[in-house]
């Protein structure tokens, strides 16, 4: 008999087939009952009737445990009121092994501590899988763009000697006789590859130091960064929200289930089709003004700021030219207007903040030594990517997204906790 995963039945309609997997739940209704079974691609209910299963399995009933594993076999029956459209008629059920503990997490409520807690058992629950197999699919998007558009993957290192996104976020670890620390973001390196290949992006994990518990915010967290030569401002712009609209509309043809079993509203993602909005910071600053806010000019944008501006639009925002001061040292200025830095951030709708932060490099020696001083960073560690303005520097461009606060919002999930498998936060590592 050939063994096949939920998510195939569709091609197997009135044939007998086996599946592996385990018991999700299990309830009687009088002369036969149904056995809901999960096996990773889906869930499925299992018809159990006296005389179509042999005697032992339809006997099974009330030994069967939440998590026992076990292999099935039967008919694959259309039946448009079941979970997937699909049932199994079963013939016979096979027990692996039974779970004598109970399963910690019933199909009661629990709280989010101790989900998180279980976040090993947690991943096997229906709305946790639905959520990791779109992130799968926004990974699998992002490659595809890339890899698509004439970009060459150089992965970025994760120790490193310096600095990139402020000094305040840094993990440090002992690297034999001297310091090194965790990336916080693997642009610099992307900036060589630039220079090499012309387009390059990296994509791995990056870690902040973040002391912040907020639900946008991790200690380890994966960013996608592109890199440019010979791209400005607006092209860098215009590639950004090329790349988040291929990724929702891959996750919307793709995820049809997954993003139904979150009741996520469709219609809010078929709207985000570039190009997005555009504004200056100071524009940014004026509507928030008009809307009531006591928004102070020169300060970075918090996250009910944020709320209040993606509000007023059904597509993600492209926020750029900002105020120098509060940007990172490598951030070329507006030869229009020096205190403003070239960089953008990008907004999601619907309040789920920043999940870009990008813009256009500084390309001239003299000056990039000058702002690496102003921001009391050793010049020592930087010789290298001073080098690349030193031979063959040229106009370039990058961002990063982040792929946990791109997958809350695509999910509509309020925490980014339930976006990546094990999450790691200021007060967790485990499991
Ligand atoms: O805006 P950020 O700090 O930009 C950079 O790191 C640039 N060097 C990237 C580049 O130009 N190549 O971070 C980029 C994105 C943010 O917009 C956000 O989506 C995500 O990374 N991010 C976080 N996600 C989860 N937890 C955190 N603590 C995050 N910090 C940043
Ligand atoms: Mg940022």
């Amino acid at each position: 008999m050939k063994t096949v995963t939920i998510n195939q039945l569709s091609e197997y309609e009135g044939q007998d087939v086996e599946l592996k997997g385990w018991v999700y739940n299990t309830r009687n209704v009088g002369k036969l009952w149904f056995i809901i079974f999960r096996d990773g691609t889906g869930l499925l209910q299992g018809v159990v009737v006296k005389g179509e299963a042999t005697d032992e399995s339809f006997l099974l009933e009330n030994d069967l445990n939440q998590e026992d594993s076990i292999i099935l076999n039967g008919t694959v029956r259309k039946e448009p009121r079941s979970i997937g459209g699909y049932e199994l008629g079963v013939k016979e059920i096979e027990v692996v092994k039974h779970v004598t503990d109970e399963f910690p997490i019933s199909h009661k409520e629990h709280g989010a501590d101790f989900l998180m807690s279980n976040r090993h058992l947690w991943l096997r629950s229906k709305r946790q899988n639905a959520i990791m197999r779109i992130r799968h699919q926004v990974v699998r998007a992002i490659r595809n763009f890339f890899d698509n558009n004439g970009f060459t993957l150089i992965d970025s290192p994760i120790f490193t000697g310096n600095a990139v996104e402020g000094t305040t976020t840094l993990f440090e670890v002992d690297y034999f006789e001297r310091s090194a620390y965790l990336t916080q973001s693997g642009q610099l390196y992307q900036e060589a590859g630039a220079t090499a290949f012309g387009k390059t992006y990296c994509f791995g994990p990056t870690f902040r130091a973040e002391k912040s518990k907020t639900r946008r915010h991790l200690t380890e967290f994966w960013m996608v960064e592109p890199e440019m030569a010979y791209v400005n401002l607006d092209e860098n712009m215009t590639w950004a929200e090329n790349l988040v609209g291929y990724i929702v509309k891959q996750v919307l043809a793709n995820c049809e289930v997954e993003l139904s079993t979150l009741e996520r509203d469709i219609d809010k993602l078929n709207a985000v089709v570039p190009p997005f909005p555009r504004m200056t910071y100071d524009e940014a600053v004026n509507l928030l003004k008009d809307n009531g806010s006591d928004f102070k000019y020169g300060s970075d944008f918090g996250a009910p700021d944020e709320t209040l501006l993606s509000e007023k639009f059904d597509k993600p925002i492209l926020i750029h030219r900002w105020p120098a001061e509060i940007k990172a040292f490598y951030m070329k200025r507006d030869e229009h207007d020096s205190d403003l830095a070239l960089g953008v951030d990008m907004i999601a709708p619907e309040g789920y903040g920043e999940i870009i932060g990008g813009g256009q490099r500084e390309d001239d020696l003299d000056i990039l030594v000058n702002r690496i001083r102003h921001h009391d960073l050793p010049l020592e560690p930087f010789q290298w990517y001073l080098d690349l303005r030193k031979y063959g520097s040229v106009p370039h461009s990058g961002f990063g997204l982040g792929l946990e606060r791109t997958v809350a919002w695509i999910c509509g999930t309020k925490h980014i906790r339930e976006t990546i498998p094990f999450p790691r936060t200021m007060s967790r590592l485990e499991p």
